[in-house]
């Protein structure tokens, strides 16, 4: 009985002990195929599906052709206009693009179907000098982004040219505390750069740079983001090697007045290390060196926006110490496009991004005074505490793997600088009534 329960089958199998399989039919599948096609007439919507797809193509050949950088996953639209970046450094830029990285051929053709898809983009800090740059760049690229700021020391007026536009979004936010977005990438810049900003709320400043970079990680690593932290020339410190290179450690007190900040970014790139060896994530770091272009904060202190503001004032040039410490003075555009090589690119870094021109603080006052007004005087003041003697990156690195270096000098870049000051300046009174002590950062 048992047995029946379990194989019923007995009755209905051949007398014969031995197994004889089927004989295999060789054309089988391509006969079956075949007759499915020809049957209800299918064939024809395949030829009906041909015809309409090869109109399309013929009648929408192309999308515009995009530059593409053969190190990215991504495309990079040169934009056409960018405020303040300088016409002819665009065309430098795009030429240089093509020539630093390679194989952009003019005449490729992309099809409608494969043209670069926008990406979600957090840009933290974007309301502030540099960020709101890069969020140009990124919203004429096609992205869509979105900025995280706690307006610390950005201003909405940065960015309000994008309200309006669906492609960008602004939150107030403060990265100490954790957010949850779905992105592709992650700019971190939020912090306070100026050393009379960070050094206002000097706990406030390494918690940005440990908690926020922490957050923005965690971030990362949970949506699979990949993150780009803008560190600093200052995690040189005081530098004994001149000038830096990306393998230098530097130089740093730990417990001075600047060290909320030098040591705060130290332990950020720290933290982005490790959760690119630990986590997995994709991360790109960037040590940025002194950069100055319009939307700077007009009272921030910084050396270059301190002169410019003076002379416009008609005030005296203010040099801290005798003025023969260094500084090297990138212009925004040439950073912007270093972050974004960086961050389309395959290499971790650091990656030293500034211009290697190096100047005194005394031949800067001498270029201000050229552009702005030949009889400025100069103020000599007892300098800062920490205040590094020599700052000068090397950016051999960059110029091998990013293929990138700074297109604009700072004869052709301060007057950009200047035309904004004066607006904001003498436009509306509101802003920047005074200027403060302060040194370089
Ligand atoms: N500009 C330079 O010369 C320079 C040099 C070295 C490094 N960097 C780095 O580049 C980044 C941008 O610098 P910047 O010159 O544009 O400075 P910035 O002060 O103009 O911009 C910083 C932005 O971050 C925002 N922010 C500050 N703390 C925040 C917080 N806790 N939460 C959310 N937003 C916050 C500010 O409101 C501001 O919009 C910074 O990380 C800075 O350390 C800049």
């Amino acid at each position: 009985m048992g047995s029946e329960l379990i194989y019923r089958g007995s009755e209905n199998q051949p007398s014969s002990d031995s197994y004889s399989p089927k004989p295999v039919k060789p054309w089988a599948s391509v006969t079956r195929t075949i007759h499915y096609l020809l049957r209800e007439q299918r064939l024809l919507f395949v030829f009906v599906g041909i015809a309409i797809a090869t109109l399309i193509f013929t009648v929408f050949p192309t999308s515009p052709a995009p530059y593409v950088a053969p190190h990215s996953r991504f495309t990079t639209l040169i934009p056409d206009s960018i405020t303040y970046f300088p016409i002819e450094t665009q065309q430098k830029f795009s030429s240089a693009h093509r020539l630093g990285f390679g194989s952009a051929n003019p005449t490729s053709k992309i099809p409608l179907g494969l043209k670069r898809k926008g990406l979600r983009i957090v840009v933290t800090g974007g309301a502030g000098f540099v960020g709101s740059h890069l969020v140009d760049r990124l919203i004429a690229r096609g992205d869509s982004v979105i900025v995280v700021d706690n307006f610390f020391t950005g201003r909405k007026q940065n960015v309000m040219h994008h309200f309006g536009n669906p492609n960008f979004e602004l939150i107030r936010h403060d990265v100490v505390e954790p957010l949850l977005l779905e992105v592709d990438q992650i700019y971190h810049l939020a912090c306070p750069a100026s050393p009379v900003h960070y050094k206002f709320n000097p706990v406030k400043t390494i918690k940005t740079n440990v908690v926020g970079t922490l957050n923005m990680l965690g971030l990362a690593k949970r949506v699979g983001a990949r993150f780009l932290l803008t560190s600093t020339s200052e995690v040189y410190g005081d530098p004994l090697q001149h000038p830096q290179k990306e393998t230098y450690w530097g130089n740093v007190n730990p417990i001075g007045v600047r060290s909320c900040y030098d040591e705060g970014k130290r332990t950020a790139e720290t933290l982005t290390m490790d959760y690119h060896r630990g986590a997995g994530v994709e991360v790109r770091i960037a040590r940025i060196f002194n950069t100055y272009g319009p939307r700077m904060c007009i009272d921030d202190g910084r050396v270059v926006s301190n002169f410019v503001a003076q002379a416009l004032r008609k005030e005296p040039l203010t040099v801290y110490g005798d003025g023969k410490q260094t500084r090297s003075f990138q212009y925004v555009s040439d950073l912007v496009e270093g972050l974004m090589r960086l961050m389309e690119g395959e290499h971790i870094g650091p990656f030293n991004l500034g211009n290697p021109g190096e100047f005194t603080m005394l031949e800067l006052a001498e270029v201000v005074q050229e552009t702005i007004d030949p009889n400025a005087k100069i103020e000599f003041r007892p300098n800062t505490e920490d205040d590094p003697h020599k700052r000068k990156p090397d950016i051999s690195r960059a110029k091998e793997l990013l293929g990138w270096e700074p297109m604009v000098s700072l004869r052709k870049g301060l007057p950009l600088m200047v035309s904004d000051f004066r607006q904001r300046i003498f436009g509306d009174h509101k802003e920047g009534s005074n200027t403060n002590n302060a040194s370089s950062s």
